[in-house]
């Protein structure tokens, strides 16, 4: 698992898209008061909001979705891509980061920039985890889910422990600055979490351009929008014929992978490391 994880201050993260270098840049990315990034742990919702922070911040205009890369629209603080096009964006700029709380550089807490964490079931993050490795070359193989369940219990996985995550982000003491949602909601009423983003960040859409948005974010429309759908990655990093980048795009669909057994093992780790810190989450497991 080496070759496929660098690890930094005790977080493992993927080799092909992460090195020291950018790790460093990421440390003295300065932030300006008007950016917005979106914080996701892996698998929650990051795509989605790729898409959907560029049309709420230019009043619905499908310019960027339609004629810029999903990666270079809305880059990852932490990857190598960020260092070539940070010049390229223009403000109000978005971002997305898989960052812990604690890994977030000194410019971000001295701005006013603003964040949306995007959580989502763990148990659907950890399907939806066990495909991605299956498809993504450059992460090693899952091995059976039973064997993937364990290590993402443990944290032997991508950008650390689940519930570490989703803590240090609800913990934060951010006030007004941070806007919490779930996949979940995204999912349900699409329209409606967009106009709760838009508020958020103080743009004032009209309804006919949040439908229009929502349409935009639909599964099935980002799925058929080369920009966002990862079909321009090559098939040596990214397998679509094993599992597609956007696969199902549904809630639930753990209910198609756990056994009994694993339900409870799976619940009674989680909910032993929220009840630690009496932290609560918006949903039952
Ligand atoms: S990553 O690798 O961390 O950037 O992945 P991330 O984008 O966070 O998560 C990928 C999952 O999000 C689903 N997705 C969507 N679901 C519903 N609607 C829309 N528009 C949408 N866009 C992305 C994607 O299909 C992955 O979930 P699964 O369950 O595997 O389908």
């Amino acid at each position: 698992s080496e070759d496929f994880f660098l690890e930094y201050q005790g977080l493992l993260l993927p080799r092909e898209t992460h090195c020291a270098e950018s790790l460093n840049f990421a440390q003295e990315f300065t932030f300006k008061d008007d950016d917005v990034v979106a914080v996701t742990y892996p698998k929650s919702g990051t795509t989605w909001m790729q898409e959907i922070l560029p049309l709420v911040l230019n009043g619905g205009d499908l310019t960027p979705v339609h004629t810029v890369v999903n990666w270079d629209r809305v880059p990852w603080l932490e990857e190598t891509r960020l260092a070539k096009i940070v010049d390229k964006l223009t403000s109000p700029r978005a971002l997305v980061t898989h960052f812990p709380y604690s890994f977030m550089p000194p410019s971000f807490h001295t701005s006013k920039a603003k964040v949306i964490n995007v959580i989502r079931n763990p148990k659907d993050v950890l399907v939806s985890s066990y495909y991605f490795h299956q498809m993504a070359n450059f992460l090693e193989d899952p091995g059976s889910f039973d064997e993937f369940m364990d290590k993402f219990l443990e944290g032997r996985v991508l950008f650390g422990k689940w519930t570490d995550h989703v803590k240090s982000w609800r913990c934060a003491e951010l006030g007004d600055r941070i806007f919490f949602i779930t996949y979940e909601e995204m999912a349900q009423d699409l329209p409606t979490s967009i106009r709760r983003i838009s508020d958020f960040l103080c743009c004032s859409l009209s309804e006919d351009v949040i439908h229009k948005i929502a349409k935009h974010c639909s599964f099935e429309s980002m799925k058929a929008n080369t920009m966002s759908n990862f079909s321009l990655v090559p098939k040596e990093y990214m397998d679509s014929d094993k599992s597609p980048f956007l696969r199902k795009g549904v809630t639930g669909d753990w209910k198609n992978h756990f056994s009994s057994e694993q339900l409870v093992r799976f619940t009674s780790v989680i909910n032993k490391e929220l009840e630690e810190e009496n932290f609560s989450l918006p949903w039952s497991l």
